[in-house]
């Protein structure tokens, strides 16, 4: 696995991890070294001439594919598009009450890379996908194991989705074939939607009336009221987590930082599953807030943003929080405790640092 030496591995095996803020933010395009890894089993190795996709459930033709006629048979599309793990910022959320049991991320499981496929409408076009369906549900080739069970990866997204031009099968990110580590020979990218839905090493689509049955539709990535605890867990009153909500997360300076400048560019990331339409920074709790710059030009539903702001510091801690503002002018709520969830999931808070600036 080509990672940059300063990635930040949460478990070895499987491999989660990545990279420290201050790398993770410097170009709109995230390289694939520093782009983070979330796997739930190790990643299978996948013989690409035997490698085959099927496709099936309510569709007039089933089909199986194998990768040359993928690649050769549809139409490439280019896209960059952003995908983010439903637990990025989960660490933080320890300081309201432990989130047992899951990886701590910190705002590094979020990259923005290039990818290169084929849509999935028109794969559900050469199906023939029926009338009466509603969901598209993937599995991969991974194994999980799971209290003394052995099963796949999977998950779905709605049929309404599913056929948008910028949902992808894709066989290359940032102009090379996909690593194994991300999925080869062929991975799901789902703009807009928590990063879960995008099942890597993809082995089999069906077309159904209901969402995926698979335990990482009906069981993780899930939002439970705040009330809820594994203890005494009712599975029912769960949402099957899907579009991003609106977030913006602080990369440098980094959290604890000492300055010994009057004044420092604040600089960072911002992503909803809607265009991005402000971002802003407050060093007063919300009383006053200062409108950031926003980078580049492509501002689509389908990618980040990144910003910068510069921010004057007075003598001492200085705490910066960012929010985030889109299309529908949904926004940020002030406090983690707003958020909390015992998963710690979609954790949207203002991303608050502490930065001191000498005297
Ligand atoms: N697909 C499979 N088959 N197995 C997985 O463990 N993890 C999902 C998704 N697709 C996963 C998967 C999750 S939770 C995320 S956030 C993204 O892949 C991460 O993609 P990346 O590792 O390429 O960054």
């Amino acid at each position: 696995m080509n990672k940059h030496p300063r990635f930040i591995f949460h478990s070895q095996s499987p491999i989660n991890g990545g990279v420290p803020l201050d790398l993770l933010a410097q170009s709109f395009i995230t390289p694939t070294e520093l782009f983070f890894v979330r796997t739930h089993a190790p990643a299978p190795m996948i013989d690409p001439e035997r490698y085959r996709l099927r496709v099936d459930g309510l569709v007039k033709r089933k089909i199986e594919l194998s990768l040359d006629e993928i690649k050769n048979n549809f139409p490439p599309r280019t896209l960059n598009a952003t995908l983010q793990c439903a637990g990025n910022r989960r660490a933080e959320l320890n300081a309201i009450a432990p989130v047992p049991n899951e990886l701590p991320w910190g705002a590094e499981a979020i990259g923005n890379a290039t990818w290169r496929g084929i849509a999935l409408q028109d794969i559900l076009a050469a199906a023939s996908a029926r009338d009466d369906a509603s969901h598209v549900a993937f599995s991969g080739l991974d194994q999980i194991e799971k209290e003394g069970h052995t099963f796949s990866f999977g998950g779905s997204i709605p049929i309404i989705k599913a056929r948008e031009p910028n949902v992808l099968l894709a066989y290359e990110m940032n102009g090379a074939p996909l690593a194994p580590i991300h999925g080869f020979p062929l991975r799901v990218i789902a703009p807009g939607y928590v990063g879960a839905r995008s099942v890597k090493w993809l082995a089999h689509i069906t077309v159904q009336k209901e969402s995926s049955s698979n335990y990482f539709q009906t069981r993780a990535y899930q939002l439970f009221p705040a009330n809820m605890r594994a203890e005494n867990l009712d599975w029912t009153t769960g949402l099957q987590l899907s579009e991003l909500n609106v977030n913006s997360v602080i990369c440098e300076p980094t959290d604890g930082a000492r300055l010994q400048t009057n004044f420092v560019l604040v600089r960072g990331y911002a992503i909803s599953s809607r265009a991005l339409a402000r971002v802003e920074i407050t060093l007063d709790n919300g009383a006053n807030w200062i409108s950031a710059e926003m980078l580049g030009t492509e501002n689509s539903d389908s990618t980040w943003r990144l910003w910068r702001a510069r921010v004057d510091l007075k003598p001492g801690r200085n705490e910066i929080a960012v929010r985030a503002w889109d299309s529908a002018a949904n926004t940020q709520p002030a406090n983690l405790r707003d958020v909390w969830n015992f998963k710690g999931y979609m954790n949207n808070a203002w991303h608050r640092i502490n930065i001191f600036r000498n005297k």
